[in-house]
């Protein structure tokens, strides 16, 4: 695996295996790799010749008390990983390099309406970090597809609506959410947590999944299916930033003929904030 540190050196590299006739996949990412990330990257892997990793922990999507300088940096066991799951080619740039001009001045990407609610709402500015270091990503690796995990269900959206609306040439493919054994969903800031609050965590998948249950079995009072949601999440010591029933395909709130329904949560442990989401198929029962 190459590994590269300026967007001169990515491009020469691209270049060289699109020249080879290879098409590019690409796995955007902010390091720490664990399976989810890894999934990423086998999927590009089967889906493309050639496999373009990126680390850069984006300054820009981080809100001024957020954990930016708290974020875990591991490239060393990073690297081995992509090595292992069949990278090419690992981006790793520093924020020299991604954002030479400052970023008060970057021309910024921003998608209206899914970006807005949920986390939009909580992080005010995160997913025009996100959509605006995805496009210049995008512009520097000019891969044919890049894959994105639908943990992030709501950045995933944006990044589905900022590639149609500005007709960028990437397919975008997505990949379910990895989970430790106790159902918790793997992210790097559950690393955060004490050993006391990692026990308490997968209560937040739990209560997805006995959400979905009660949807399935015909339960259709969405405020009051959220509200015991809370309460569960509350006595267990969570802080609940937002628990929602939305239309998956377009994160509209859900009405009553919406059959593709995901149940999305964000809830404090502590100081470490829990993301986690779960698809609903009304029309399969
Ligand atoms: P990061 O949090 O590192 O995530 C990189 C990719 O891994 C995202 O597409 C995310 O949805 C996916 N991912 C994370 N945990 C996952 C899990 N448990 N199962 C499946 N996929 C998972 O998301 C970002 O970085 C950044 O916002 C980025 C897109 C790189 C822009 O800076």
């Amino acid at each position: 695996m190459n590994i590269v540190k300026t967007i001169a050196d990515l491009r020469a590299a691209v270049a060289r295996a699109r020249s080879e006739g290879k098409r590019i996949g690409f796995v955007p990412t902010m390091g720490n790799l664990h399976a989810g990330h890894i999934a990423l990257v086998k999927k590009a892997g089967q889906r493309a010749d050639f496999v373009v990793a990126s680390i850069f922990v984006n300054p820009l999507q981080f809100g001024p008390n957020e954990d930016l300088d708290s974020y875990p940096r591991t490239l060393a066991a990073d690297q081995t990983k992509l090595f292992d799951a069949g990278c090419h080619l690992l981006f790793a740039p520093g924020v020299e390099e991604m954002y030479p001009h400052g970023q008060a001045q970057q021309t910024l990407v921003r998608v209206p309406g899914v970006s807005e609610g949920l986390c939009g709402a909580s992080r005010p500015g995160h997913f025009d970090g996100v959509s605006t270091v995805v496009t210049k990503l995008f512009n520097m690796v000019l891969p044919d597809l890049a894959v994105f995990g639908q943990k992030d269900f709501q950045q995933l959206a944006v990044i589905r609506t900022m590639v149609r609306d500005l007709n960028m040439p990437v397919q975008i493919i997505s990949e379910p959410i990895v989970r430790a054994e106790d159902g918790l969903a793997l992210s790097s800031r559950n690393g955060y947590l004490s050993s006391e609050e990692r026990a308490i965590a997968p209560v937040l998948y739990r209560t997805l999944c006995e959400m979905k249950t009660a949807l399935l079995g015909g339960q259709r009072d969405y405020p009051a299916l959220i509200a015991q949601g809370q309460a569960q999440l509350q006595a267990a010591g969570l802080r609940v930033d937002y628990l929602e029933i939305r239309h998956a395909p377009d994160l509209q709130p859900a009405n009553a003929a919406a059959h593709e329904l995901v149940i999305l949560v964000a809830a404090f442990l502590g100081k470490t904030r829990l993301l986690d989401n779960l698809l609903v198929d009304l029309a399969t029962h």
